[in-house]
């Protein structure tokens, strides 16, 4: 392609001055070669810096925000998605589905393949704090609307205005399906309050 759209930086560079990365984005941005730029997974207090550089230096403002968030991950509700809220920044969150742990009940998850191998899952704090009754009730919610759980863990997350474009991760079509499906699935307040309720605070994953 002549164009990228949307060009992603992977988390925070330590060893390069914030003021460099951003000099060359913006480069990208003025060549043509790239429309707009994102941000990836870290703290807040990084982010707002990289913001007040490119707004102080004249240079390409970071448009998205891609970061850890789902129902069994929460702890970017305390800074980065007020923050992101305030500053007009694009939500579009990774692993929404707990990479998989919130579309089957938990006691299946370590009889699948993934679940046998996927060491990845285990880093996350998924199956901490109230995340296993989180799963209930996932389960639960989709049984009662003839839903999958998947879809109930995505619509939840359209449901949040701070969310504009979870980045499902599938390997079939019909998984992409039922996910442009739970577009149309309608939580009530009471739904999400439900089950928002087991949420307990776990400690900081993806940009640890
Ligand atoms: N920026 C970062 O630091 C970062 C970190 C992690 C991931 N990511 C990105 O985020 C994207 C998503 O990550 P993820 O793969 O961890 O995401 P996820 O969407 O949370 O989980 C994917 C898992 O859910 C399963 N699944 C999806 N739809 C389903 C359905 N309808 N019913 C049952 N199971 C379903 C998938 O199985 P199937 O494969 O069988 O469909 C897969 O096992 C990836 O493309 C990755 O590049 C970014």
């Amino acid at each position: 392609m002549d164009t990228i759209d949307l060009y992603q930086i992977h988390r925070w560079d330590y060893d390069t001055p914030i003021e460099e990365t951003l000099a060359t984005l913006d480069d990208a941005v003025r060549r043509g070669d790239v429309r707009y730029v994102g941000a990836s997974s870290m703290w807040t207090h990084q982010f707002a810096d990289a913001l007040h550089t490119s707004d102080r230096e004249g240079y390409e403002r970071f448009a998205t925000m891609q970061n850890h968030y789902n129902l069994a991950y929460r702890e970017e509700e305390r800074e980065m998605l007020p923050f992101c809220q305030t500053e007009r920044i694009g939500v579009m969150p990774w692993s929404p589905l707990a990479r998989g742990y919130l579309t089957r009940p938990d006691e299946d998850i370590d009889a699948t393949t993934r679940g046998e191998t996927e060491e990845h899952m285990y880093r996350h704090p998924y199956r901490e704090g109230g995340g296993t009754a989180v799963n209930e009730r996932v389960a639960e919610l989709a049984d009662e609307k003839g839903v999958k759980m998947a879809q109930i863990a995505l619509s939840w997350l359209f449901h949040k205005e701070w969310v504009d474009t979870p980045i499902v991760g599938t390997t079939s079509v019909e998984h992409l399906e039922d996910a442009v499906e739970a577009l149309d699935i309608d939580l009530s307040a009471s739904d999400v309050e439900w089950l928002e309720e087991p949420y307990e605070p776990v400690r900081v994953s993806g940009h640890e």
